[in-house]
């Protein structure tokens, strides 16, 4: 997107996307959320990450998204760097099943939260939720959207036959 962003979406390796983070994007899009997704990891390019934090920082970014497998711990240092929210999707892992990468972004010490969602694709789509339902407390529009989107899931529901 070429507006400025208002959420950051992180993730630690371009594997990450794939059926995973792009749903996370596709919800953004649907809610017209100006985003910006970027590839960059807390222990590969540890201090590209803080300048970048440091640069959406000064555009004004509200929300930050933190997507990483294993020892996951890029959502947390995403967290060490700024004051707003933090929202950490835990990627599944080859040898863990992405318990590992649960854990590590669920289990951060009292002081430096990160607001943790499931593994995978439900927690990539939940991310991009919950950051829009954390814009829409001051954009009545964003609301309006938001309540329209559960509105059609539950009207889909109730629509719904067996026989
Ligand atoms: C993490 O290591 C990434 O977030 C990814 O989930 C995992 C594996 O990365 P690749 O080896 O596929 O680049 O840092």
């Amino acid at each position: 997107m070429s507006e400025t962003p208002l959420v950051s979406v992180i993730m630690g390796s371009k594997s990450d996307w794939s059926g995973v983070m792009e749903k996370c994007a596709a919800i953004l899009r649907e809610f017209g959320v100006p985003y910006e997704c970027r590839v960059l990891s807390a222990h590969r390019t540890p201090a590209e990450l803080a300048e970048y934090i440091k640069e959406k920082e000064a555009q004004g970014v509200e929300v930050y998204i933190g997507a990483a497998g294993g020892a996951a711990h890029l959502p947390g240092v995403i967290a060490a760097h700024t004051l707003r929210p933090v929202l950490g999707v835990p990627i599944e892992s080859a040898s863990l099943k992405g318990l590992d990468s649960l854990l590590s972004i669920a289990q951060m010490p009292a002081g430096i939260p990160v607001g943790t969602l499931a593994i995978g694709a439900a927690g990539a789509a939940n991310a991009g939720l919950l950051a829009v339902a954390m814009l829409a407390n001051q954009r009545p529009d964003l609301r309006d959207k938001l309540a329209r989107y559960r509105k059609e899931r539950a009207d889909k529901i109730l629509a719904e036959t067996l026989e």
